[in-house]
């Protein structure tokens, strides 16, 4: 599996483009689902099993990116950032556009740390690039192992995509429906979930996705820490977690003999979010996967979590469902 997140987490995917993160799932999946269909915003949505309750597993496959909003005469580029970013991670971080073209991140001289913003960095893609407004680079990292950790741009969410494919292959039987969504353009506001939950019509919808942590030092206080299982959230921004659901999450983790952390996260959401108010409301919760250093070149997880994430899901998936 980790031979699997190398792979999706160096794939080129940002939020509207997410065409190769798409077709390599779609190949990864092949022989291992009932069917398969891509809708018109790019989710790609998988089934397997049923012919029970509708459950909806979403990871998303976008990752976040810097378009290109003018190129100078001299080639720098200027861009607008998509999905969000601190611009304290960016300067000297090499980025790259489809096709391969390499960028490095530059800045105007500034006199004092505090005028330091997006619009005084610029890509350095090369004298004469062939860059123009609308391309859009993403961090150019590949997949790092760190002891039990693994360390990679874009394991938002493309650590969800995996957990999702190794569910899809897994699986052998179960009572439910199982729908697994591999969504579009979340990182700019939960696009792809809203539109393939709305498809779907779920009876229940979990996303996976990547959380925050409070185990490094000075850290905002958190009760999630790296390698102490995944995490079922309680509540984020965007959603209160169904308790029927959550409850369900916490007894199929038992289930699955893996440990679990409650995670409250007080800033960001996920797709669940989008899918719990989809038609007349869905019930949703969340598995995250406890990740430091998210929405930089350098996220990292530990790969025990991932594991656990993987068993508490085909556990979910495999039992009746109740949410009393
Ligand atoms: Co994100
Ligand atoms: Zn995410």
């Amino acid at each position: 599996m980790k031979e699997l997140i190398g792979r999706l987490t160096g794939a080129y995917g940002p939020s509207g483009r997410e065409d190769e993160v798409r077709r390599l799932i779609a190949g990864e999946l092949e022989g291992h689902v009932d069917g398969c269909r891509t809708d018109a915003l790019g989710n790609l949505i998988a089934w397997k099993g049923g012919p029970g309750p509708r459950i909806m597993l979403a990871a998303h496959m976008d990752e976040i990116g810097f378009m290109v909003t003018h190129v100078d005469e001299n080639g720098f580029a200027r861009y607008a950032v998509v999905g969000s970013m601190d611009h304290q991670v960016l300067l000297g971080q090499r980025v790259v556009f489809p096709g391969g073209r390499m960028g490095v991140i530059g800045s105007e001289r500034v006199e004092k740390p505090e005028e330091m913003k997006h619009e005084k960095l610029f890509i350095d893609a090369g004298a004469g690039a062939g860059v123009g407004v609308g391309d859009v680079a993403v961090f150019h990292r590949p997949l790092e192992e760190s002891g039990c950790r693994l360390v990679a741009k874009a394991m938002d969410d493309r650590v969800g995509c995996a957990i999702l494919v190794e569910v899809g292959r897994r699986l052998t039987s179960a009572p439910n429906q199982v729908f697994l969504v591999f969504t579009a353009q979340e990182e700019v506001g939960l696009r792809g979930a809203r539109t393939s939950a709305y498809g779907i019509g779920p009876d229940c919808g979990v996303a996976v996705d990547v959380t925050d942590t409070g185990d490094t030092p000075k850290a905002r206080t958190m009760e999630v820490s790296l390698g102490k299982g995944p995490a079922v959230k309680v509540m984020d921004t965007y959603l209160m977690c169904h308790p029927g659901v959550r409850r369900a999450l916490e007894e199929s983790a038992a289930a699955a003999g893996t440990p679990f952390q409650r995670e409250v996260l007080e800033r960001g959401g996920t797709d669940a979010g989008a899918i719990a108010v989809t038609r007349e409301g869905v019930p949703a919760g969340v598995v995250s996967i406890p990740t430091r250093y998210i929405h930089t070149p350098s996220e990292m997880v530990d790969y025990a979590d991932v594991e656990g994430a993987v068993a508490l899901l085909l556990a979910f998936v495999s039992r009746p469902l109740d949410l009393s």
